[in-house]
């Protein structure tokens, strides 16, 4: 997930979601499927059999493992199924932990706390789609394409290591046909992503997901193009580092004013809101704690944030309602957020 540049990157979270940092559940894993080698799927349903909260395509939930850590998943299933989500997890050997975790646990009938879904990759209006998928990158692309109407104007690009390390692949062509073109490397050529990019027209909504250096390039090519597409990014991984000098010097302390409690807190140069808050309140929803993953979003009900995310639009940046604690600080002396 990304700001806005030249191009528009993230878009505002659907009327769906819940309140940001509010809305854990415990939620029980009844399936567990290999989806592709690396890939497996999840179901998960409500313990007690009741309905779950809605969702829109591109929507995620932040999911705590039995270990404490929090990670995000895009949900892959069918939004108009109200007994269970599906999300889908890569076994990343060089990750953070949370995937192997996953892999590694026996989970059917295991218990996990959730929060969400939330949406920050939400499916705009547009005259026609380009969708570009690289790997597990699919997951919230899949339920995307399942909600265009069967007349819309689309095509999706899903690039892959091999066939065989790629999920969904009969899902999606399924849905699509020859609207898909699926470009496994060890049997294709690459993707050309300054070609398909310059066929995109300021009608067009270009939705992106995948390795940062395919974000990168469809980027590059969407700047290069000069074709007014706008561009819909969900990131893994920050985005590149801000050069903005007003970012880059923490010399101001600023006063978080926490509305639950009425506690107010000092946040020094050197520490992250998120750290002194968790601080009084440790069990405060975080994960990446660079500002692209929006575990840490928290409602700001007074007071001027100073935005640093990779998440949130121009458009959420000026209203200003919410925050990513871990990286954002304030242009006003004191915030007061909804904790
Ligand atoms: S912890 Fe990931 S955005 Fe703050």
């Amino acid at each position: 997930m990304s700001g806005g540049r030249s191009v528009t990157v993230g878009v505002a979270s659907d009327g769906a979601a819940p309140v940001p940092g509010a809305g854990a559940s415990e939620l029980q894993v009844t399936a567990v499927t290999l989806e592709a080698d690396g890939v497996i799927s999840l179901r998960l349903r409500d313990p007690a059999g009741l309905d779950l909260p809605p969702w829109t395509p591109g929507a995620h939930l932040d999911l705590v493992l039995p270990s404490g850590l929090s990670r995000q998943y895009s949900l892959c299933g069918d939004p108009a199924d109200r007994t269970s989500y599906r999300i889908a997890v890569l076994r990343e050997a060089d990750g953070r932990g949370g995937s192997i975790e996953l892999h590694d646990l026996p989970l059917v009938g295991r218990r996990l706390t959730v929060r969400g879904p939330r949406n920050h990759f939400a499916l705009g209006q547009h005259a026609d789609y380009l969708f570009i998928a690289g790997g597990i990158g699919i997951t919230p692309i899949l339920p995307m394409i399942a909600a265009l109407p069967p007349d819309a104007s689309w095509h999706l690009y899903y690039v892959g290591r091999s066939r065989n390390t790629m999920a969904f692949v009969d899902e999606v062509v399924a849905l699509g046909g020859d609207r898909v073109t699926v470009l496994p490397k060890e049997e294709s050529a690459r993707l050309d992503v300054a070609r398909v990019v310059s066929a995109a027209g300021a009608s067009t909504g270009v939705y992106c997901c995948g390795p940062a250096s395919l974000l990168r390039a469809v980027e590059t090519a969407l700047d290069a193009s000069g074709s007014g597409a706008e561009l819909h990014a969900e990131r893994f991984v920050p985005a590149e580092p801000k050069e903005d000098a007003a970012v880059a010097a923490d010399t101001e302390a600023f006063e978080v004013e926490l509305n639950r409690t009425g506690r107010v807190l000092t946040v020094p140069p050197d520490r992250s809101a998120l750290a002194v808050i968790r601080d009084v309140l440790p069990d405060v929803p975080y994960s990446c704690e660079e500002g692209y993953c929006g575990s840490c979003e928290a409602r700001v009900l007074a007071g001027l944030p100073d935005h640093r995310d990779d998440i949130l639009s121009d458009e959420e940046r000026a209203a200003s309602k919410t925050m990513m604690i871990c990286v954002s600080r304030a242009r006003s002396p004191r915030i007061v957020l909804d904790l």
